[in-house]
This record gives C-alpha cells, structure tokens and sequence, in this order.
C-alpha cells in the first residue's frame, strides 16, 4: 500500500518516533510504501507531499518536534473530505494515518466514520488528556522538562528564602503539574480539575515556610482558582480563535506575596515543554504506537487509532477516546494531599 503520514495540531516530542516506526515496519515486513505529507491536513487538502523512506527516517527518533511540520488547519476547510478524496485517488495515496491530539483525532474520526475514508490514527498530546489510552508519547518528556525545572527553581529559592510559582502547560487537565509536582517535591499543586481558593495557597506557603522551606507551587496553565471566573490569559487568541493561556503564575505571585510575606517570582515554562529530545520512554511508546498504526491500516480498521494498555498496544475507535478528555481524578488529587504544606 501507498500510506500518506501527517503530523496535525500542537508538535510533540516523539512525533518522529511514531513516523521511523511506521516506516521501518510498513517498508519490511508488508512492502508499502509512504509520502510524507507537509504540516498536518494541509498537506494532504494541498498535495504537499514527499516520499518518506528508510533513508528519510534514519536517526530520527531522539528527534523533538516533527520533520513533517504540523498546522491546525482544519480538515473540514479548504474544500473538506472531497478535496482529500480527491487528492489520493490522483496522487495514489491509499490510506492516511493521522498523528494528533484531540482536536485532529476527532477530524480523523469524522472522515472514517461520516465520509468513509480510510484513515487511522495515532494519539499524542503532552497534556496526557487523551482518553482510552492510558498515556500518550509526549507527556513523560514533559512532565520530566517540568521536573528539571522545579529541582533547578528550588535551589535558587533556598537561598533566597523566596517562593517560586512555576506554570507548567496543562489547557483542561492538570497531568503535567500532578506529576511534576509530586516528583519535584512541590508545596503546592494547583490544577484545573481542583479550583481551591486563594486562602488554601496561602496555607500551603505559610506552612512550608514556618517550617524553613522555600515553597513551591506548581501551577498549570488551565488552572482557575475559586475566586477567580476565567482562566487567565495575557496573550489573547492565536488565528483559529483558541485562547493563548498563559500568565496564571504572574497572576498568583503577587497576590501570594502581599497574603504571606514570602518574597515571590513566577516562572512560566511555557513550550520549553514541548521541545527537545523525547525521553526513552515517550521513543518507545511512540515506536511501538508507530508500528501498530501500521498492522491497523493493514486491517482496514478505518476510524480506529493505537492506543497503551498497561503494557500493550492495543486499538480503540477514536470517535470514543475524543468523547471527553481524560482529567487527573479524585482519588489522585486525594492521594496527593499528604505531600501539600
Ligand atoms: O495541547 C498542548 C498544548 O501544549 C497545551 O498545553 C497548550 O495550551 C497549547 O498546546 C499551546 O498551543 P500553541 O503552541 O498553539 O500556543
């Protein structure tokens, strides 16, 4: 088979991974054969396409972001399912697999299902928010970046006593600051899914600096506190109208310095997050997600994607696992209280 590959919405590390896996996999063991096509739909509503051999994704796993490009245009513009349609039967294009998160796999679900085409799908977001797969390639690079942050943050801190807001990206869900938060020893966790108010802040930074810590507090993008209406935003809305969040750390620092007493300074990693070497685990599982979009494709499983089990690499219908996202639970949060203060 002629299998087209695109990369669509916000880059993740391990995108490359997926594609050299699908590649090695298709090229040896069922003689396809690939284009790579050029910043997500785009690429296939524009033929914008190359060949994607063994040669092109050599030594490209540890690779971050994504040799293809990646866009956000819509697969509904630009002509839309008819468009595609007919690109691939002009360009012998016989099946897409589609690398995205939400917003790209919910496309690729509708043109499997509504317009019978034949694409598949491959799951990635750092924000972990993805349902019906337990975690998405991405999240671990991230969540470690974040991590290294706070160890670095801390020492300056120490030695001046202060407390450090660091905002970490998380839009709906609050994965990477759970998880950053836990493994960076942090104070305070501040997440979307769990809006407390200013005062508990407050407790949590009095409490570790009565103890001679200097406190952190991990804060993730999407967070809205009790007290607060909206999330908080100083950059607008980029050109398909979504909110560039960003700023909430900005936004605490003062209030929990004038509330406390503890000299404040806020950091925002913002996509510092997003760049860089995947980590071993993200190139594995995006490796090994890579090659299942292959054996999918092979089994004409239109409208499914590849998805992490436990340890297993299994398939769901995509149109379930965009449903509803995937938020940090109860029990996680509750289990993380011990470690506040
Ligand atoms: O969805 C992944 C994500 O990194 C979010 O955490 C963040 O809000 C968003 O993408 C940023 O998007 P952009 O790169 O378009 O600013």
């Amino acid at each position: 088979m002629n299998i087209g590959i695109l990369t669509s919405g916000g880059d993740c590390p391990g995108l490359n991974a997926v594609i050299r896996g699908a590649v090695r996999k298709g090229v040896r063991e069922t003689g396809d054969t690939f284009v790579g096509l050029k910043d997500g739909w785009r690429g296939l509503l524009e033929a914008d396409y190359a060949p994607l051999t063994t040669h092109d994704v050599r030594g490209i796993s540890g690779r971050g972001g994504t040799i293809l490009g990646t866009s956000r245009t819509h697969p509904y513009s630009q002509g839309g399912p008819d468009q595609m349609k007919r690109v691939m039967k002009e360009h012998n294009i016989d099946a897409i697999i589609a690398i995205g998160g939400e917003g790209t796999l919910a496309g690729a679900a509708r043109l499997a299902d509504d317009e019978g085409m034949p694409v598949v799908g491959v799951p990635k977001t750092i924000d972990n928010d993805l349902n019906n797969t337990d975690y998405t390639f991405g999240f671990d690079t991230a969540a470690s970046i974040a991590t290294e942050s706070l160890d670095a943050l801390r020492t300056t801190a120490e030695s001046h006593h202060r407390c450090m807001v660091v905002e970490v990206m998380g839009r709906n869900v609050g994965w990477i600051a759970l998880h950053a938060g836990m493994a960076g020893g942090a104070q305070a966790v501040l997440l979307p899914e769990f809006p407390v108010p200013y005062e508990q802040i407050y407790t949590w930074v009095r409490s570790a600096r009565d103890r001679g810590r200097a406190p952190i507090v991990v804060v993730a993008e999407g967070f809205v506190s009790e007290d607060l209406d909206d999330q908080v935003s100083d950059a607008g809305r980029d050109k398909h109208g979504r909110v560039r969040l960003g700023g909430v750390a900005n936004h605490l620092a003062p209030l929990i310095e004038e509330a406390t007493g503890v000299e404040t300074r806020a950091t925002i990693l913002g996509h510092l997050q997003r760049g860089g070497s995947p980590t071993a685990y993200d190139r594995v599982l995006a490796t090994r997600l890579g090659m299942a979009a292959v054996e999918l494709v092979h089994h004409k499983k239109w409208g499914y994607m590849t998805s992490l089990s436990g340890v297993d690499i299994t398939s769901v219908q995509m149109a379930l696992a965009v449903d509803n996202l995937k938020k940090v639970p109860q029990s996680r949060w509750d289990e993380l209280q011990v470690l506040l203060g």
